[in-house]
Order: C-alpha cells, then structure tokens, then sequence
C-alpha cells in the first residue's frame, strides 16, 4: 500500500470481498484450495474492483471447523500453504492495490492447541486451566455440567475432561461451539497479553486488519449462571433471546477492543478492525464500532432481511441511525461462509426464512427467481453509502449445493445436531473457474473436498466473462459506478415510492428497486444499469432495480 501520511479513512467506504480460502483456488491440485491459488487469482478481483480481501482463517489448525479451531496463531496451516506464501500474498495485494484482512478467533482456541494440551496435563486451581474456563461439574460425583449452557453448534457446551494419569477427579471445560473449540478465559490477563502479541505480530507482517470471530462472546456472565435458551448465532437474531444471555454481549468485552484499538493506533496505513457480532439492537452493535474501539462491525440485521420493502427500509434507516450516533459507517452484507447463500434464500417460497442450510429433502429454491432478485438486490447493497462485504462467489450468482448428499458432510453443526441442521457446507462449495475443466478450473486434478453441483458449471468465471449480461458483467458494473461516484462516502435520501418499492438518491445516482411483482413507472432519469435488460424504458418490472442518473 502506499504510505501516506494523511488518512483515507478507507474502512468507511470499502468493498471487501471475502475468501473462504478452502474453496476459492487449489494450486497443489490436493482438493483444498491454498494461498498460492488465491494469489493467482488477485487480477480477477481487481478486475471486479473490490478495494479489500477478508480471509477466512488459514492458520494452522486441525481444521474440524474449517479453520476457526486454531492450534498455532503464528502459523498458517500446510494445507493452505506456509508463513512465507502468506508474506507474499500479501506483498502482491499489496501491489496490485488491495488490503489483506485477516480472521482472528479469539473466544477459543483448538483443543490441539498446546495451551489446552498442558492445561489436561494440569490440576485444577493451575495457571494452565485459568487460561481456560474449566469448572467441577455439578451432582454427587461431578457428573452433570457445571450449568445448562447450549453449544451453538447443538448440545451442551460443557466437556467432561479425559481421565487424566494420577487423578481421581475430572472437570469440565467449556466451549460455545464444538468440544474441540475450548473457550478461552479472558479475564486472565495472560490471555490478553497473548492476543494483543498475535495481533502485533501479523501487523508486524503487513496485514491491514482482521476480522474478529464471535467479537460478543470473548467475556462471560459472573459465576456462569444457568440460561435456558440455546445459545445460537443466527437463531439469537429472533427475538426470543432475551440481551441478558450470560455468554454474549457483556459490557466487559468492550475494554478488550479498547486495548486492540490502541495497538492499531500506533502502526501506519489505518489499519482496522471488524467485528463478527450478532447482537440486538443496532444500538448495542454500535457499541463495538464506538471511536476508540473496532471500525465497522457486520450488519447482520441487513443480512437477515429479505425481499420486503418496507423491512429493508426500516432496517437501513436503523442502521445508519446508530452507526452515526457512534461516528462510525454502516455496513452492508448479504452472504457469508456461515448462512445460506442468498441468491438460494430468494428463491423460496417465503423468501425472508433463512434455514440453517438445505438438504436434499427441503424445499428446493428457484433458481431463476432467486437469481433475477438477487440481481436485483445487489443495487441497493452497493447503492448505500458505507462499507460492503461480498462473499466470493455472490458475483457469479452462485447458488446454495441444496443436494449435497448427506455423506459428504463436514460442519461440525450436522453431527452435533444429529442431523437436524444441515449445516453450512452448501455455501462453501470449490469456485468455478472454468466451464469444461477438471474441478471447474478449481484445481488441476479434479479433487476437491466438497462435491460442486453440476449447475455450477453455468455459473463458471469463463462463460460469464464471455456474456455482457452476466452477474458478473453486472458486479463489475456496479463497482465501477460506486467507486466513481463515490457512493460509499456519500449519504442517502429516501424519495416516497408506492408499495413494494424502495427508492432513495446517493449523491449523483437514484437507487430504484421493485420488490413486488407487478411493473411501476421509473421516475425521470437515464438509466445507468439495470438488473435486467430494459433499454431506457420507463417500467420497472417486478422483482427488478435500476439505477438513474440522478436528475434532482
Ligand atoms: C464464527 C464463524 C463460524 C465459526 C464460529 C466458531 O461464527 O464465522 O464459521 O464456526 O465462529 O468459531
Ligand atoms: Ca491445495
């Protein structure tokens, strides 16, 4: 990045793309996908014209969550490649004019992680379990848990420790997610002072920033009292979940950001910091992106609305609303590694229910549908002033692997649910390169550790390039427009639109979507793109969006 002494507060603006680094590009043909693959690819996503990348995590890692179950914070993982193909990953971002976001996960730790490994080799009371939350389990002999916390990922989140050599008694550990992800104890100082000395060090390395992981469960409820709700992600977005879950949100978390703050504060070229929060209201969300804490935070509240005017203009108008109040920028994301791809989400029968992950024998989504409103919908995520995510492969339309046959399964939340939840593997499908090459241009060999659908074909980088009415034709559009209208920076204006329309102004563009079916007239303007092929018409079909030259 060139060094400049004056700030471009570029974080208020940016479109950052995510890699989920198994699935993006395979350069060793092992069926898993690796740095040096993405590091070929960055030309694609300059050409997309994104200004950042977020990696999903590639250090070094039994990988039983893909990745967010670290062993070594200082160590990419051989998989993925090693600390020098990460270096150079960066020095070509770098060149080619994109920032590196790296992804921290700091509420636990793997169970492979030699922390962990001494604390079972520890007695109770030891400095190597304080780094953990181990606690004697409750009944006449320590059988029951120590209380009736949920994993996220299904059943209890409390582990009874293996037999350990010389001793009678046997704790219990806690994890929010697997039994292989043990919670961290963050009131220990040791562990702080770990994390903010991995933080320097990938600063050390260039790295621009980093992407909290669970940013709202680092601390937990004194004396860890019971809670009767399952403790979910998604699912907590409900409002059923009462704010005083004793795992998330607790006002102590908020002195941790302060200190990283602080750390950022003294290296050059803004680097920032974003959480991955999923707390309610945007109030309490606006507390981790105050001015001396993280720089902007996922706006999972947009992510979670789907196909209804009036809910995406309530939801927008919220958003910027608290995001102001605390000096910071709204956010906009529509997809993620951990939810149903949207483009699939739009194509159910209600479209605003985002089921975790879709099996063989759940209702199948329409494609078309889904496709023709996601089009549709990325003119309003990129006609908002703000920050932007897209989650790689969103460009391309791609859809959900609805029919994964159930043995190719690997998340963690269908074992641990029996089942129940299909899990995430749909949406973390090896990316289509190539129409009519082994893995779809994946790789080489053809391996690739999920099984990609066959319709991924159509959606392969080749044949879109090759059509100017491709999603991905539309994605660069639309990036070029925003960068240079500076729609990121700029701020909105709602104008009064009949049912089922959104219709708001963003500096020199007017943002027009239909999310009904039925066609309504087109205010005045020329036409700058459209998600379908209009031709200066002055009808906007349904399930459509435009975006005129602003003529107020
Ligand atoms: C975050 C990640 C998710 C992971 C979980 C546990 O929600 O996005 O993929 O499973 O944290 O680390
Ligand atoms: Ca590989």
């Amino acid at each position: 990045m060139p060094v400049s002494t004056k700030p471009s507060f570029w974080w208020r603006h940016a479109v950052i793309y995510q890699i989920y680094p198994r699935s993006f590009a395979d350069a060793n043909g092992d069926g898993i996908g690796d740095l040096p693959g993405i590091a070929t690819h960055l030309p694609y996503l300059v050409k997309l014209g994104v200004d950042a990348i977020w990696l999903s995590p590639c250090f070094r890692s039994p990988q039983i969550d893909a990745g967010y179950d670290v062993s070594d914070y200082r160590d990419i993982d051989p998989i993925f490649g090693t600390r020098a193909d990460f270096e150079h990953l960066i020095s070509e971002a770098h060149g080619a004019g994109l920032r590196v976001i790296a992804d921290l996960v700091p509420n636990h730790t793997s169970d492979q992680h030699p922390w962990f490994q001494q604390a079972l080799l520890s007695p109770p009371g030891s400095p190597e379990r304080a780094r953990y939350i181990f606690r004697d389990g409750k009944g006449k002999h320590g059988e029951l848990p120590p209380n009736n916390w949920k994993s996220v990922f299904g059943g209890i989140a409390w582990t009874k420790e293996p037999e350990r050599a010389g001793s009678a008694s046997r704790q219990w550990y806690l994890h929010l997610f697997d039994s292989r992800q043990p919670d961290l104890n963050w009131d220990n100082p040791e562990v702080r002072a770990e994390f903010e000395d991995i933080l320097r060090f990938w600063l050390d390395r260039g790295v621009d920033g980093f992407r909290i992981d669970v940013a709202h469960g680092l601390i937990k409820g004194k004396g860890l009292p019971d809670f009767q709700v399952r403790a979910t992600m998604v699912g907590d977005h409900d409002d059923k979940t009462p704010s005083d879950a004793p795992m998330w949100d607790r006002e102590g978390i908020h002195d941790i950001y302060r200190s990283w703050r602080s750390i950022l504060n003294t290296y050059p070229d803004e680097r920032m910091l974003v959480a991955e929060a999923w707390v309610k209201p945007q109030e309490r969300l606006a507390r981790y992106v105050r001015s001396d804490e993280m720089h902007q935070a996922f706006n999972f509240d947009y992510l979670l609305t789907l196909w209804n005017a009036q809910a995406y203009r309530d939801v927008i108008d919220t958003s910027i609303q608290a995001m102001n109040a605390v000096g910071a920028p709204a956010t906009w994301v529509m997809s993620n590694h951990d939810t149903v791809r949207h483009v699939t989400c739009l194509g159910l029968s209600i479209p605003g229910t985002r089921p975790p992950g879709i099996g063989e024998n759940d209702e199948q989504p329409d494609e078309e549908l889904g496709l023709r409103r996601a089009r549709a919908a990325i003119f309003m995520t990129l006609g908002l002033p703000g920050s932007v995510t897209l989650y790689q492969g969103e460009e391309l339309g791609l859809p959900e692997h609805t029919t994964m046959e159930a043995r190719f399964r690997q998340d963690p939340a269908f074992f641990r649910t029996e089942g129940k939840e299909i899990g995430r593997d749909g949406c973390r499908i090896p990316f289509p390169w190539k129409a009519d090459a082994p893995a779809l241009g994946f790789n080489t060999t053809g391996k690739t550790w999920l099984p990609q659908p066959k319709s991924y074909k159509r959606y392969a980088v080749d044949q879109e390039e090759k059509n100017s009415d491709s999603t991905l034709a539309l994605y660069r559009q639309l990036l070029k427009i925003r960068k240079e209208r500076g729609l990121g920076d700029g701020a909105l204006q709602w104008h009064e639109s009949v049912e089922n329309v959104l219709d708001f102004e963003n500096g020199s563009v007017r943002v027009v979507i239909n999310f009904g079916t039925e066609e309504v007239p087109l205010p005045q303007g020329t036409i700058m793109a459209s998600s379908l092929d209009l031709d200066q018409t002055k009808i906007l079909p349904g399930n459509s969006a435009v975006w005129l030259e602003n003529v107020d």
